[in-house]
């Protein structure tokens, strides 16, 4: 069997894995909001129209933060739309997805959904068609307590208390020409500042993450993030990054190693980040929000028949496959490897569209790429450690050769457990891993929970919604202060030591 050995040391530490690095996103977008959390019609739903078996699903999941409303979504929307009497909200055409917007849900309704859903409100403005007014607007209606007109206006919607929103999205994917609004790199640096200055006058406490190219592959990367961050340094505290992987040319083996291409990009954008900051002598180090990733390709050829201006439609439905699973799973071992400079991430989406849980008027069930979400975000809690990983390799088209083995330990101090996450992405063959214990002396196996399926493209549906699920087994041991695990051939592993 193929060797590979995984290399650790409790004193070398990357840094405490930042709970929000398991964040997810929802925007009005599909059956998203209408339909996935939200449809006062469903036998599924509260007293105010949330569907609560979504809402156990997304309990279950623990997301520590949902980005809200988009997304492309954001840059068209006015906020003020979807506040106040139901009855008088207008509908509006939404430009970026092509159809038509109810504004039967808004701001408060999330802040409430979100409430009930234990996660806090990553919330996005409109620096498309709008700009620094409008923004400080939303911020003081949200956030604002001191008698003002849009506190006063939020209360008199029935919401006293402020919402105290924390964590603000200075617009989505600026740089992108399909953006509603699209921006040059100086126009929106400059805005960007603006708008991160006067939010922060009015309410210091929050976060500011400003928009990075909406992929690694964009014309402009690199010089965007430079151009923008020497605009707003000073007043932003993370800059995003997006991604999306798809298989279209059926190449599974290159497919599974899209996350060599997601550890260039957030290597890359520490180097900009840390240049600017350089060159501004600065002591402030801006991190980064990895504010949309996931794999999206299945539902493309399907959504080009969606007729235009209908009311969220099925619109991204992606259906996962277990090789999706296995490289969503790989991608959050990248975001793990990087815990010391991405703070923020959020798998995009929640519901519906291109989504770990689907719903129906029947039911809600979990897609493959649910369960090493559940798993990762659940045990990889702690700090992550310096994880060295000695494999063999594989090649190739896309990248060349690439490691078989991608990996990252967790050390919870609270739990006193050492947690191992571990994909094989040998198509054909197992590979027997080990790892030495030194400071883990005692330690044994809890559990290897494997997430393994003899079909690569094998899916959960509502009818067959366990065809792809985790279970443990007893393909790892410690033996005199070694851990010995068996990867087997397309898997991905989690694996827990403790006492
Ligand atoms: O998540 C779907 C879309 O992908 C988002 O609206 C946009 O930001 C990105 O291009």
């Amino acid at each position: 069997m193929k060797q590979a050995y995984i290399k650790i040391d409790k004193d070398f530490q990357v840094s405490k894995v930042d709970r929000r690095i398991y964040g997810s996103f929802l925007e009005h977008l599909g059956r998203a909001v209408y339909e996935g959390i939200y449809q006062p019609d469903s036998p599924f739903a509260d007293d105010q129209g949330f569907r609560a078996d979504t809402m156990d699903l997304v309990k279950e999941l623990a997301v520590p933060v949902v980005r809200y409303p988009g997304g492309n979504f954001v840059s068209g929307y006015c906020w003020e739309d979807g506040v106040g009497p139901k009855e008088e909200r207008p509908q509006r055409m939404e430009l970026a997805w092509s159809v038509v917007e109810t504004n039967q849900f808004g701001l408060n309704e999330f802040v409430d959904w979100a409430k009930k859903a234990d996660t806090d409100v990553m919330m996005a403005v409109n620096l498309g068609t709008r700009g620094v007014a409008e923004a400080v607007e939303l911020l003081e209606y949200c956030n604002g307590d001191r008698g003002t007109r849009f506190s006063e206006l939020r209360k008199a919607h029935g919401y006293e208390k402020p919402h105290d929103i924390k964590l603000w999205c200075l617009g989505n994917e600026m740089d992108g020409p399909w953006q509603v609004g699209q921006k040059t790199a100086e126009e929106y640096g400059k805005l960007a500042n603006e708008t991160a200055k006067v939010m922060k006058l009015l309410d210091p406490s929050i976060e500011l993450v400003a928009c990075g190219s909406s992929h690694s592959q964009m014309p402009t990367f690199g010089d965007w993030e430079a151009t923008v961050l020497e605009h707003c340094y000073d007043n932003v505290d993370y800059i995003s990054l997006h991604t999306y992987y798809n298989c279209h040319d059926g190449d599974s083996a290159s497919f599974l190693a899209n996350n060599v291409d997601m550890d260039r990009f957030i290597t890359d954008v520490i180097h900009i980040c840390d240049y600017v900051k350089a060159k501004k002598h600065s002591d402030k180090t801006v991190n980064l929000s990895f504010d949309e990733w996931n794999v999206w390709y299945h539902s493309m050829e399907q959504d080009k028949q969606i007729k235009r201006w209908t009311k969220a439609p099925h619109q991204l439905e992606d259906v996962y496959d277990f090789q999706d699973a296995l490289l969503v799973g790989s991608m959050l071992i990248t975001l793990l490897r990087h815990a010391d400079r991405v703070k923020i991430a959020c798998l995009a989406q929640l519901v519906n569209v291109i989504a770990p849980i689907m719903t129906s008027d029947t039911g809600a069930w979990r897609q493959t790429i649910y369960y090493p979400y559940l798993l990762t975000g659940k045990f990889g809690r702690g700090t992550v450690l310096e994880t060295r990983v000695d494999a063999p390799t594989y090649e190739t088209k896309k990248f060349g050769a690439v490691p078989s083995v991608d990996s990252v330990v967790v050390w919870n101090e609270d739990r006193e457990e050492l947690v191992i996450f571990a994909v094989n992405k040998d198509l054909s063959e197992d590979i027997s891993a080990s790892m030495q214990l030194k400071q883990f002396e005692g330690f044994r196996v809890l559990e290897h929970v494997i997430l393994e399926h003899e079909d690569l493209f094998a899916v959960n549906t509502e009818e067959n919604p366990d065809n792809v699920v985790p279970h443990t087994c007893d393909l790892s041991k410690t033996e005199s202060g070694t851990l010995r695990m068996v990867l087997k051939s397309r898997s991905w592993n989690m694996i827990r030591l403790g006492k």
